[in-house]
Parts: C-alpha cells; sequence; structure tokens
C-alpha cells in the first residue's frame, strides 16, 4: 500500500516536474532576454502564418516555417497577406526597431504569435526560435497525432554576439554529397550558425570543377583517404548549394588550401611541381617531369606548390577567379596551414601575392593561422586553430581573428578515448570541454574587440559517412553555436556554465532524435526521453 503510494507520489511529482520544463528555459543559442509570462499559445489546424509585406525575403522565411511545421502538425498553415486575427502567427519586417541584422523580438501570448525584425535574416533566426519553443516532435518528418502544440507566453528579446559563426566541413579526405552537405546546411541553421566553410582541397582530393584546369577534378578529385573513389562538385552543384545555404542565410566560404596540401593538384598538373624527373615511357622516349601519385593516406606537410613558377600565379589567378564568379560571400579562404616543404622565404611572399590575387577579384582573405607571419592585406582574417601567437601577429597588423581553436572546436577531435571515430592529436574533447570555455578569456592579448568571430571544423581523416558527421558534429556543435550567439547565460563575462547548459542540450535530445541526428550520447549529459 505505502510501495503503491510512493510511487503513485513520485510519479505525480516526476510528471509535474515534467510540466514544468518550459521550452522558454531551453533554448539553444540562449537569447539576450527572456520574459515569460502565464499561459500559451496553441497551434491548431485554423492557425494562418500571417505576413505583412510582399517582400520576397519575408514570403520565403514563411513558406520555410510552415514547410517546417506542416510535416509533423499535418495542419495546412495557409500564408496568408494582412494583419494576424486570433490563433495566427504574424512575421513582419519593422525599420524602426533597429533589431540589427540578425536580431529578432518575438511575443507570445495566449492568442497570437509576433515574430518582428529589422531584416529577414533576423526573422530566419527567430524562426529557429519558435521551432525550440513548440514540443520535440514539431522536428518530426511524420504527422504526430495527440500531440498539444502549444509555445509558452513571453516576450524574448535577441541578437548575436559575434557576426562570425561557421561550420567548416572538410571534403577533401572523404567527399560528401551535395544531399550531405545541404542535411549540414539545415542542421547550422537550427542552431543559429551563419557561415559555412567548405574546404574543398587538400593533399587527398581536389572537390570543385574549375572550367580552365579541368584535370583538377578528372585526375585530382580521383580517390579519398583509404583509396575509395572520391568525386567533386560541379559549379552548377556548387551554386545550388550556395543558393540553399543563401536561403538559410549562411554565408559559403570556399577554401583553396595552398601552397602546401596540394598534392591533388601537382599530381594533376606536374607543371606546379618545382623539381622535374626524367620518367622513361618506352626506351628511348623519355619525359622529364615530376608527378607525384595521388595520395591517400592521412599525413601532412609534404606538398608544396613551386612558389617560384610564373604557371603556379596563373593556376592560383584562374581558380580564384573561377571561384570568385561563383561565390556571393565577401571571403575566399586561401589555406596557407601546415606548408612544412615550402621555405619560409617562398611562402612569404607567396602569401602576399595571393592576397593581392583575391584582392583583384574583388574578394577578402581568410586564412589559417600561419598566414600572421606575412605582410597581411587590410580586411584579411585570421583564422586560429593551432597557434595563438599568429593571432596575435594578425592583431598587431590591425587585422582581426577568427577562433577555431583545436583543443576546442575542432570536432573531429575524439570525445575520449573509448571513442571509435576522430583522432586526439589535439585533445579529447568532451562535450563539456567544448562548451565551458569562452573567447574573450581564451588566450591573453585577444580580447573581445579583435575577434570577428567563432568557427568549429570538422576534418574528415576518419569521417566517412553522412552518420559519421551526426556524431561528430553533435552534440558539440550547439554548444559552439551558444558560445557564439549569446553572452554567458549566467551573466559573468568570458564565463560559461555547464551545469545550467547541460540540462538545457540534455531537451535537446528528443529534437535530435525527432530530426533523425546520430548523435553521440555524452554520459555527461543527463539526456531527457520523450
Ligand atoms: C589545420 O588543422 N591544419 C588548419
Amino acid at each position: 500500500m505505502r510501495k503503491i503510494f510512493v510511487i503513485a507520489f513520485v510519479s505525480v511529482l516526476f510528471s509535474c516536474q515534467k510540466e514544468k520544463t518550459s521550452t522558454l528555459t531551453t533554448l539553444i543559442p540562449v537569447p539576450q532576454s527572456v520574459a515569460a509570462d502565464k499561459g500559451s499559445f496553441k497551434l491548431t489546424e485554423s492557425t494562418k502564418i500571417k505576413i505583412e509585406t510582399s517582400v520576397e525575403m519575408v514570403q520565403s522565411v514563411a513558406n520555410y516555417l510552415a514547410a517546417k511545421l506542416r510535416s509533423s502538425t499535418g495542419y495546412a498553415l495557409p500564408i496568408e497577406s494582412g494583419a494576424a486575427s486570433q490563433g495566427d502567427i504574424l512575421i513582419q519586417l519593422d525599420a524602426k526597431k533597429e533589431l540589427g541584422k540578425e536580431g529578432y523580438e518575438l511575443k507570445v501570448d495566449e492568442t497570437q504569435v509576433v515574430l518582428t525584425a529589422s531584416n529577414p535574416a533576423g526573422l530566419f533566426r527567430g524562426v529557429q526560435t519558435i521551432r525550440q519553443l513548440l514540443p520535440a516532435a514539431i522536428e518530426s518528418a511524420s504527422v504526430q497525432a495527440n500531440t498539444k502544440w502549444t509555445i509558452p507566453a513571453g516576450t524574448i528579446h535577441d541578437f548575436p554576439n559575434y557576426a562570425w559563426r561557421g561550420l567548416m566541413l572538410d571534403v577533401s579526405r572523404h567527399f560528401f554529397s551535395v544531399e550531405d552537405v545541404k542535411r549540414l546546411l539545415d542542421q547550422m541553421a537550427y542552431y543559429k550558425l551563419n557561415v559555412f566553410h567548405w574546404h574543398l582541397s587538400d593533399d587527398q582530393g581536389w572537390r570543385i570543377e574549375i572550367k580552365s584546369w579541368p584535370k583538377l577534378t578528372e585526375v585530382g578529385g580521383q580517390t579519398q583517404v583509404g583509396g575509395k573513389k572520391g568525386g567533386f562538385y560541379t559549379q552548377e552543384q556548387y551554386k545550388a548549394v550556395v543558393k540553399y545555404a543563401t536561403e538559410r542565410y549562411i554565408t559559403v566560404i570556399p577554401e583553396i588550401d595552398m601552397p602546401g596540401h596540394t598534392n591533388a593538384a601537382l599530381a594533376a598538373y606536374p607543371e606546379l611541381n618545382c623539381s622535374e624527373q626524367t620518367l622513361q615511357l618506352s626506351p628511348g622516349n623519355e619525359v622529364k617531369r615530376k608527378v607525384p601519385g595521388l595520395y591517400t593516406g592521412i599525413g601532412v606537410g609534404f606538398s608544396t606548390l613551386c612558389t617560384s613558377k610564373d604557371v603556379t600565379y596563373k593556376f592560383v589567378d584562374d581558380v580564384v577567379r573561377e571561384l570568385a564568379e561563383i561565390t556571393p560571400g565577401e571571403y575566399l579562404h586561401i589555406g596557407g596551414d601546415e606548408s612544412h616543404a615550402t621555405k619560409k622565404e617562398d611562402y612569404m611572399p607567396f602569401v602576399s601575392k595571393v592576397q593581392k590575387i583575391v584582392a583583384s577579384h574583388g574578394k577578402k582573405v581568410v586564412g589559417w593561422d600561419e598566414v600572421a607571419i606575412t605582410t597581411l592585406e587590410p580586411n584579411t582574417l585570421a583564422q586560429v586553430w593551432a597557434n595563438a601567437e599568429n593571432g596575435k601577429l594578425a592583431i598587431a597588423q590591425g587585422a582581426q581573428v577568427i577562433l577555431s581553436p583545436a583543443k576546442k572546436m575542432y570536432l573531429d577531435m575524439s570525445y575520449d578515448s573509448t571513442s571509435k571515430l576522430g583522432l586526439h592529436w589535439a585533445a579529447y574533447v568532451e562535450v563539456d570541454s567544448a562548451y565551458a570555455w569562452d573567447p574573450t578569456t581564451w588566450k591573453k592579448g585577444i580580447a573581445r574587440e579583435n575577434i570577428f568571430g567563432l568557427e568549429s571544423a570538422l576534418w574528415s581523416e576518419t569521417i566517412e559517412t553522412q552518420q559519421d558527421i551526426d556524431y561528430m558534429v553533435f552534440p558539440r556543435l550547439p554548444g559552439h553555436a551558444e558560445i557564439g550567439w549569446s553572452a554567458a547565460a549566467d551573466g559573468k563575462p568570458g564565463s560559461r556554465n555547464w551545469e545550467e547548459y547541460k540540462i538545457r542540450l540534455a531537451h535537446h535530445g528528443p529534437r535530435l532524435e525527432a530530426m533523425g541526428i546520430h548523435f553521440y550520447q555524452s554520459k555527461l549529459v543527463p539526456w531527457v526521453k520523450e
């Protein structure tokens, strides 16, 4: 008797606790300000999405929201212009609100949901908040009957802390399809990221069609780590990804890594190598050239473009020109890391010349932190991954940095010694370690005003499938997204409260599951089951 009472009591307590966790308290990234109110809004089959403008970008944000909500609710959710009536969701631009490029305001009461922003990008970010305020089942691809689609009442004011909140994917070590990339862009959008850095070339593969140098992909794209078939994107496919990203207010930054990490290009075009050798094709038929073979291992630092040849700069100019033509974003990434096979006296003028080539095609440069030992062009960004001292050299030249410290933000680092995927040359990076740090206190001499943004990086030496990507990206990416978007949740500048964050992250487990994401179920997180 007593036992039954205790069980009943505990289960009532448990269900009460469950009721009490408002989605207003589990948002990632945590908004700049949240004020809860009494009651909630109910999304029903008569809900309409109202837009007060004919601006096409507002319509497409409304279309995106409707598409996300229709699959799981099964409701029609028509999009109509005009003022909102009872039970509707209103999406509106209001330039007077001065919410910044990506900021938004969300007001929810029992009668309406009103999402306001100064720019369409802000509306898009706010839509992600609406998704997270609904029950996790909203992310299901099929209709979830008997779910109460409620949004808790309250007011949110929100805007990002950093302008650049990125994710890099290496498609060179292993190649990933356009569909894989789009899926990742969807996941990034959910956590309000805005930069997709696409690592398109490396020793193991050249992955983007360059029409004036066709062998880059014909030869250089053939294989990947381990020797299986590689692949590449046509320029049409590249443009389709850029369009998909743009619709999610994500800027694509393509990277062509040079002068090192270039074996695939050197194998495709022997004239880009410095030294020549004599190849005996048949008796009396000799050709002088150096032809490194395609490379399918995971070593680094052995390849270099020949920095003293004119043809190298013709090559760089053609590649940069073709990429600039199909890239609407302001930046191109020129790599510059781990060029151990390039003498310093060759590396310095090479990076200077390449920066000028990029500028001549109307773009700004991002380079890995090593580029900071050269003279940087105004507006060049240094991406600090290994050496904070290089970041400081960039800052001393008046440049800003993007922080991607490998010990915190490299998503290819294993979680712990039992992880089947990943490497650990920088560190094991558990979910708490990925989250519990702050850019402003990471290194003395790199202050808030020096930091343009943050970027997570997924190198793919050990990553072969979409499921592998899921497993390494989640659940670390939401933590990085929060560091980029939100002021520290406990209000102390530069600090991150893991104990508070892990509870919010736990509530994202059912959301990730509903999205079909095969995430790492870290034991450090008290995952919520729904
Ligand atoms: C890098 O990880 N080599 C930038």
